[in-house]
C-alpha cells in the first residue's frame, strides 16, 4: 500500500507540473461548476445577497442596483468582490511570459467623476483579497494600511475613482501597479486629457471592453491593448450577446506598455491569476463589475504553437494506464481486506454508504479551521467548540467540533442522517459532517457571523441592535419567536418522525446578516448524537439548566412537550430580556443582597391571574424596558393606565400580551397542559389570546423553585440532579393528571 501511495505522488507532481507548465485556459462564459472561483470577501451585510456571484453566463465581481440576485441598495458599505481561477500557479525562471485577455463592463450609476472604485486584473501570491482592502482605493488587492506587507501582486487596474492616496491622475484611467496602487505607467482616458485614442476608453459610460495583457519576459515589456465594444457589431452577433467576444482583432497599438522585470513579483511562488473590484455605494455610488470572457496563456513566447505536442499525449496515456492498474489493484485489495475483517462486515456496509453521503474529509475541516486554531474558534457550548472554516470555494462555514463520545458510528450516521434531512427555511442547515475513525466528529454548517439571540437579548447595549425603536423591538423579537416556533413545528411533524430538539434556548436561535434579522434555530437533534454515558454531555444532553421541562428532570424522557416548555422560556426572556435563571437584588427582603429568579416560576406565581388575562400594568413589569413606549415625564402617576388605554396603539398591548401569556401556557409545569408547537405557531400567527388558568399552577411544579434556592447559583457548572430535591415528589408528579387544562381545548374551539 505504501509504494501505491508514493506511485499516486509522483502521478499527482507529474500532473501538476503537466497543466501547470502549459496553463492556458479560455472561458467565453461562466458557469457555476467550472475552475473560477469566487473568493467572496464581503456583502452587502447580508449573506443572502452576494456580492460576486456568476449569473447568466457572466461573473459579477460586484454586483449593481438592478441585479436582480443581490438587491443592493445605494444605502450598502464597501465590499469587494473577487474571483481566482482556482489552481495555484507557478511561474519558472526561464518561463515567465504571459498573455490574457477578458471581455467586461463596468457599470456606473453616478455621472463622472463621483463613482467608484473600479476593478483590476491581477496576479498576487494571496488568494484572498487582504484585510481591509476594500477601502481607499485599494482595489481588493493590498491592506492601504499596511506599510510592509506579504502580499505581492502584478495588477493591471481599470479605476473609476481619483484616489490623492495614490496620486491618480484621473477618476478613469489605466495602470499597472506591481506590489503598489501606484501606478508604474498609467493612461488617462478621462474626458479632457489630450489624447485622440483614450477618450474613446472613458470607464464612465456602461461601455463593454476587451482588454488584453501581455508580458514577454525576454524583452520585460508589459503591454495592454483595450478595445471598447462597439455597440453596432454587438447587434449583428446577438449569439454571444455582444459582449463576451475575445474574438474581435486586437488594436495594433498598446494604449500602456512598461519595461519592467516581473520576475522578482512572479518567480518560484504559488500565484492566482484573478479579478479583483471594489464598490462603495454609500459614499460613490454603486458600481457593477462584470466578466463576460476570459482567456490565460502560460509560457507563449517560448512555443505559442506546438501545444499538445506528442510528449504530453505519451505522458498522458501512459499515466492513465497506470492509474487504471492501480485502481484495480486497490480495488481487490479492498475486497479482500473486506473479506478478511467478515466480523466487520456490517460496519464496512456502513462506512461505504456513509462514505458517499459524507462530503467533508477531516483534512478539508482541519485546513479550512487553520488546524482547529484558536483564533478561529467562534463559540463553545455544551457539545463542543465551533469553528469558523474557510472552504477552498471561498464559502464560510461553522464546524462544529463535538465532544466525542462513546457513540457508535453507525449510529452517528442513522441520527446525522436525520439531521440532515431536516431542511427548513428556519433551520440552520447542516451542509455535511465527517467523522473518522480516531478523529472527532465534526458538522459543517452555515456560518452566521453575527452569532446567538443571547448576545443580544440580555445586553444592555447589544439589544438595541434588535430594533432602534419599540416598534421595531417589537417585531424583530416576535418575528424571532415565530420563526422558532415555525422551525420546532416543523422538527414535531414535519418529517415523518419527531424529532426532538431537546436543547431549545436562545444560545441556540442564530441570527441572519442584514437589517431585518431572521432565525435560524441550530443544534436539533445532536443531544442524539452524543453517548448518554460521558458525565458532563448528559448535562447538556438532557438541555440546559432553567430550559428543562419540569418532567424530564424526573425520568429523562423527552417528549416534544418538553421542547413546547423551553420555547415558552425562550419565549418569556425574549419578551422580558431576563435570563431564565439569572441574579436578582431583592429589595423586599429585609436582608438586601442577590437571589436566583427561575423566570416561569417567577412571573406565574407573581402575576394576578384573575379573570384570566393579564393587565396592561402586568404587561409593563414583565416587558423589557427597552420595549416600553417612553411615558412623558411630566404626566402623573394617576394618567398612567389612561395613557396605557388610550391611543391608537392597542394592538401593540394585545400583541404583547398574546405572546406573555403563550410563553406561560408553554412554560406550566404539566405537559399535558402546554400546547404543541402547531398549536403554538397558529396561536403566534393569529394573534390567539390564550386565557391562563385561573390559579398559578405554581403548586404544580415538582420542586419549588424559587428564589430561596441557592443551589439553583450554582447550575451552570454542575449536573442537574442537584435542584431535584427528592425522589417522592415523582409520584405527586406524575399522578397530577386531574388538572384541567384550558389551552388545548380553547385551541380547537377557536379553529
Ligand atoms: C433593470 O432590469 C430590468 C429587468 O431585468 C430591465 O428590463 C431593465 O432594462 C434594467 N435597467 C437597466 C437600467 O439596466
Ligand atoms: C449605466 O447604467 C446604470 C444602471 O443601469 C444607470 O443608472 C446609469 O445611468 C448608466 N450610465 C450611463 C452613463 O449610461
Ligand atoms: C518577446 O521579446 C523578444 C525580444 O524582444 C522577441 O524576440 C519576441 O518575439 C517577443 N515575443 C513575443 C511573443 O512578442
Ligand atoms: C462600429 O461598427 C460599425 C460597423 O462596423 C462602424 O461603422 C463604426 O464606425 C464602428 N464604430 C466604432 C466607434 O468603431
Ligand atoms: C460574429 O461572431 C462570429 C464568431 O462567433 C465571427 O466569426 C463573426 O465575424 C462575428 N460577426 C461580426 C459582425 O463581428
Ligand atoms: C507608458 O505608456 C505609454 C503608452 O503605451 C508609453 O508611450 C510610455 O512610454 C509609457 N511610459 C513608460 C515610462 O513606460
Ligand atoms: C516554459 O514554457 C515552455 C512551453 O510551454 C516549456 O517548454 C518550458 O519548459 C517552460 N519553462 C519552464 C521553466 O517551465
Ligand atoms: C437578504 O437579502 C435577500 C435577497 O435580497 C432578502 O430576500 C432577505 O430578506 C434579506 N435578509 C435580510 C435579513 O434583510
Amino acid at each position: 500500500m505504501c509504494c501505491v501511495r508514493q506511485t499516486m505522488i509522483v502521478m499527482v507532481m507529474a500532473c501538476r507540473w503537466l497543466c501547470i507548465e502549459a496553463l492556458q485556459f479560455q472561458y467565453s462564459s461562466f458557469a457555476v461548476g467550472d475552475e473560477i472561483d469566487v473568493v467572496q470577501q464581503a456583502w452587502y451585510s447580508n449573506e443572502s445577497r452576494p456580492n460576486a456571484f456568476k449569473a447568466d453566463g457572466a461573473l459579477w465581481l460586484t454586483a449593481f442596483q438592478n441585479n436582480s440576485q443581490n438587491g443592493a441598495s445605494e444605502a450598502d458599505g464597501t465590499n469587494v468582490g473577487r474571483a481566482v481561477f482556482r489552481e495555484p500557479v507557478r511561474f519558472q525562471v526561464s518561463n515567465l511570459s504571459f498573455s490574457t485577455s477578458f471581455s467586461f463592463q463596468i457599470i456606473t450609476t453616478r455621472s463622472y467623476p463621483n463613482c467608484g472604485s473600479g476593478m483590476a486584473f491581477f496576479i498576487s501570491n494571496s488568494r484572498e483579497a487582504p484585510q481591509n482592502s476594500d477601502i481607499s482605493g485599494a482595489l481588493g488587492l493590498m491592506n492601504p494600511n499596511q506599510l510592509t506587507s506579504s502580499v505581492t501582486f502584478f495588477a493591471v487596474e481599470f479605476d473609476t475613482a481619483k484616489s490623492k492616496h495614490y496620486n491618480d491622475v484621473s477618476a478613469s484611467h489605466i495602470g499597472i501597479d506591481v506590489n503598489s496602487l501606484a501606478s508604474l505607467n498609467v493612461t488617462d482616458t478621462a474626458p479632457g486629457a489630450g489624447s485622440t485614442y483614450y477618450p474613446d476608453l472613458f470607464l464612465y459610460d456602461n461601455s463593454s471592453f476587451t482588454a488584453w495583457i501581455e508580458y514577454n519576459a525576454s524583452s520585460n515589456l508589459i503591454q495592454v491593448w483595450m478595445l471598447k465594444y462597439n455597440r453596432s457589431l454587438s447587434a449583428a452577433n446577438s449569439s454571444t450577446g455582444g459582449r463576451n467576444s475575445l474574438l474581435v482583432d486586437r488594436p495594433l497599438i498598446p494604449c500602456l506598455q512598461l519595461h519592467y522585470d516581473l520576475s522578482s513579483v512572479l518567480f518560484g511562488r504559488d500565484m492566482y491569476l484573478g479579478f479583483s473590484a471594489t464598490t462603495a455605494p454609500a459614499d460613490r455610488g454603486m458600481e457593477g463589475h462584470v466578466i463576460y470572457a476570459w482567456s490565460f496563456n502560460n509560457g507563449f513566447a517560448n512555443s505559442p504553437s506546438k501545444r499538445p505536442t506528442f510528449r504530453y499525449i505519451l505522458v498522458a496515456s501512459v499515466l492513465g494506464m497506470i492509474l487504471c492498474i492501480l485502481v484495480i489493484l486497490y480495488y481487490i485489495y479492498m475486497v479482500k481486506h473486506r473479506q478478511n475483517k467478515s466480523k466487520h462486515a456490517h460496519a464496512a456496509r456502513i462506512e461505504d454508504a456513509l462514505r458517499s453521503a459524507r462530503p467533508f474529509s477531516y483534512r478539508e475541516l482541519e485546513r479550512a479551521t487553520n488546524g482547529f486554531n484558536e483564533a478561529m474558534k467562534v463559540g463553545e457550548g455544551g457539545y463542543g467548540a465551533v469553528y469558523k472554516g474557510v472552504l477552498r470555494d471561498g464559502s464560510i462555514v461553522a464546524v462544529k467540533k463535538l465532544r466525542m463520545s462513546t457513540m457508535l458510528e453507525d449510529q452517528f450516521y442513522a441520527e446525522a442522517r436525520i439531521i440532515k434531512k431536516a431542511r427548513h427555511r428556519y433551520l440552520l442547515e447542516l451542509q455535511g459532517w465527517c467523522y473518522e475513525e480516531g478523529q472527532a466528529a465534526l458538522l459543517v454548517s452555515q456560518y452566521m457571523s453575527r452569532g446567538s439571540l443571547d448576545r443580544y437579548l440580555f445586553d444592555g447595549i447589544r439589544k438595541r441592535e434588535l430594533g432602534s425603536s419599540v416598534m421595531m423591538q417589537k417585531e424583530t423579537r416576535i418575528r424571532i419567536l415565530t420563526q422558532v416556533a415555525a422551525a420546532l413545528e416543523y422538527l414535531h411533524g414535519g418529517l415523518g418522525d419527531c424529532v426532538l430538539h431537546r436543547d431549545v434556548k436562545a444560545a441556540n436561535v442564530l441570527l441572519t446578516e442584514g437589517e431585518k434579522m431572521e432565525a435560524r434555530l441550530g443544534d436539533f437533534g445532536l443531544a442524539k448524537l452524543i453517548s448518554r454515558d460521558v458525565g458532563i454531555v448528559l448535562m447538556s444532553a438532557a438541555g440546559t439548566p432553567g430550559y428543562v421541562a419540569p418532567e424530564v428532570l424526573f425520568n429523562g424522557m423527552a417528549t416534544e412537550k418538553a421542547d413546547v416548555y423551553s420555547f415558552g422560556v425562550l419565549t418569556l426572556e425574549v419578551v422580558s430580556g431576563r435570563r431564565t435563571i439569572s441574579a436578582i437584588s431583592t429589595p423586599s427582603d429585609s436582608e438586601p443582597g442577590l437571589a436566583h429568579l427561575h423566570l416561569p416560576y417567577w412571573l406565574w406565581s407573581t402575576l394576578d391571574l384573575g379573570g384570566g388575562i393579564i393587565s396592561d400594568e402586568q404587561l409593563c413589569n414583565v416587558l423589557d424596558p427597552i420595549l416600553l413606549p417612553s411615558l412623558p415625564q411630566a404626566e402623573p402617576a394617576s394618567d398612567y393606565d389612561h395613557h396605557l388605554d388610550g391611543g391608537g396603539d392597542r394592538d401593540f398591548w394585545d400583541d404583547w400580551r398574546c405572546i406573555v401569556h403563550l410563553g406561560l401556557i408553554c412554560c406550566h409545569p404539566l405537559p399535558q397542559c402546554r400546547p404543541t408547537m402547531k398549536e403554538v405557531s397558529r396561536a403566534f400567527d393569529q394573534r390567539i389570546l390564550l386565557p391562563l388558568p385561573l390559579d398559578s399552577p405554581c403548586s404544580l411544579y415538582p420542586f419549588p423553585i424559587h428564589p430561596e434556592i441557592t443551589s439553583l447559583g450554582n447550575i451552570g457548572h454542575h449536573s442537574v440532579s442537584t435542584i431535584i430535591p427528592g425522589a417522592a415528589i415523582t409520584s405527586s408528579f406524575s399522578s397530577s393528571t386531574n388538572v384541567t387544562c384550558p389551552t388545548p381545548l380553547l385551541l380547537s374551539a377557536a379553529r
